[in-house]
């Protein structure tokens, strides 16, 4: 069970891109983010936003082909994509725990299919598309997205306690 979690609607890539940012911006050396979501849901655009909030200047790519990419700035990044293991647990031959050590913050997509092998005090992000609410129904390339983002530990917690404080966005307090 999380200890916390908040409910955020995010209209359009811009309200995706102040999340991230305002998300990265809290976050620490150690902290790890879980996130999980369908193919195009916005996994990567919400890395990106979270590596500008942490002061990363390279151009964050999808790691789906490299699997694990290193990025320097106020805080590292380091970003990992497990969709193409065959094995969930070869994401430990990638160095998982020495990177969770390693001075940075620990952002991972398609987090669930590893979700088993990740240390308890993390961030999860699910990102769902908003079909009903699109408007137009059928394309769900600018459908807002809802995101909930939930913490399983103390140090997790008081980050997204803080997210919800400062946030411009319209949130939502689920559970606790
Ligand atoms: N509100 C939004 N938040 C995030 N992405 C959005 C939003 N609206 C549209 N998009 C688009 O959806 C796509 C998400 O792609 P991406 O981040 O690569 O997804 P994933 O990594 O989950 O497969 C991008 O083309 C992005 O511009
Ligand atoms: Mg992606």
């Amino acid at each position: 069970m999380p200890i916390t979690s908040y409910r955020y609607r995010l209209p359009t890539r811009d309200a995706t891109d102040l999340f991230g940012r305002a998300l990265g911006s809290l976050l620490k050396p150690g902290d790890l983010v879980a996130l999980s979501g369908d193919l195009g849901s916005g996994k990567t655009a919400l890395s990106r936003a979270i590596g500008a909030g942490l002061g990363v200047v390279d151009p964050i790519s999808s790691p789906t082909y490299t699997l694990i990419q290193e990025y320097g700035g106020r805080t590292p990044m380091f970003h990992f994509d497990p969709y193409r293991l065959d094995n969930p647990e070869e994401i430990c031959d990638l160095g998982l725990y020495e990177y969770l050590e390693a001075g940075g913050v620990t952002v991972i997509e398609w987090a669930d299919r590893v979700m088993p092998l990740l240390p308890e005090d993390r961030i999860e992000a699910e990102i769902e598309i908003d079909f009903m609410c699109s408007g137009k129904g059928d394309y769900e390339a600018d459908a807002p997205r809802l995101i909930t983002i939930s913490a399983r530990g103390p140090r997790s917690a008081a980050i997204l306690e803080a997210l919800a404080r400062h946030s411009p966005l319209n949130v939502y307090h689920y559970s606790e």
